[in-house]
């Protein structure tokens, strides 16, 4: 998609904050800090629309970005950030579920996961969250500037079983600082759209 018009059309932690315009949605969901916002800033040729930082936590909120008019993508709260008090990680425990099970136009997720690193217990979670609610993520593993090719290829396997991946083909290695990755991406997105 040639994406010129983006706009943060609404932020919200509850249903009754969410658009009613039920344009189809993309979810980004990760830990905190793996990089949900800078991909959504990649995807849609900007700087800063969606606000990164280097400190976990950044996005607390439901963020809805309305593309073109024709879709939103959702950058989802990370999770994982161990500072977090035990009350909000439940709290964004049921938002999420809650956005997962009820969110009518939610029809494609996305998760991310660091190439680094192998998937721990949270994003376990988060898998069997996203497989209860009926879905089978697109898997991106983000900051692949971060290793070599063999390194990358490697990690890839790790990832596939730590996620009970059906195949790699599920996961696409990205980074925002090459933006390799992103035309991948963004196949998957307009393939799901024309669908
Ligand atoms: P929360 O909003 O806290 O959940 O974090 P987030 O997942 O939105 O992460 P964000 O996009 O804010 O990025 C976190 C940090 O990782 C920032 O310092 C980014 O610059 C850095 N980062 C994100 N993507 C990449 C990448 O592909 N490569 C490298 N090297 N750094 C990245
Ligand atoms: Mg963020």
């Amino acid at each position: 998609m040639q994406v010129n018009n983006v706009r943060l059309e609404a932020v919200g932690v509850k249903f009754e904050q969410f658009p009613e315009t039920d344009y189809p949605e993309v979810a980004f969901a990760g830990r905190s800090n793996v990089g949900k916002s800078s991909l959504i800033n990649a995807l849609i040729n900007r700087k800063a629309l969606a606000r990164t930082s280097g400190q976990p936590g950044k996005t607390q909120t439901i963020n809805f970005y309305n593309i073109e008019e024709q879709l939103y993508f959702v950058d989802l709260p990370g999770y994982g950030y161990a500072k977090v008090a035990r009350a909000s990680r439940e709290q964004w425990g049921k938002m999420i579920e809650y956005y997962l099970n009820r969110r009518v136009p939610l029809g494609m997720i996305v998760l991310l996961v660091d190439i680094r690193h192998t998937p721990n217990e949270n994003d376990r979670i988060m898998m069997d969250y996203i497989r209860t609610a009926g879905f089978e993520p697109l898997v991106v593993a983000t900051k692949a500037d971060k290793l070599n090719r063999s390194q990358i290829i490697k990690h890839l396997k790790i990832i596939k079983q730590a996620l009970a991946l059906h195949s790699i083909d599920q996961i696409i290695p990205f980074s925002s600082m090459t933006k390799q990755g992103a035309e991948a991406i963004w196949d998957e997105i307009d393939q799901w759209l024309a669908y």
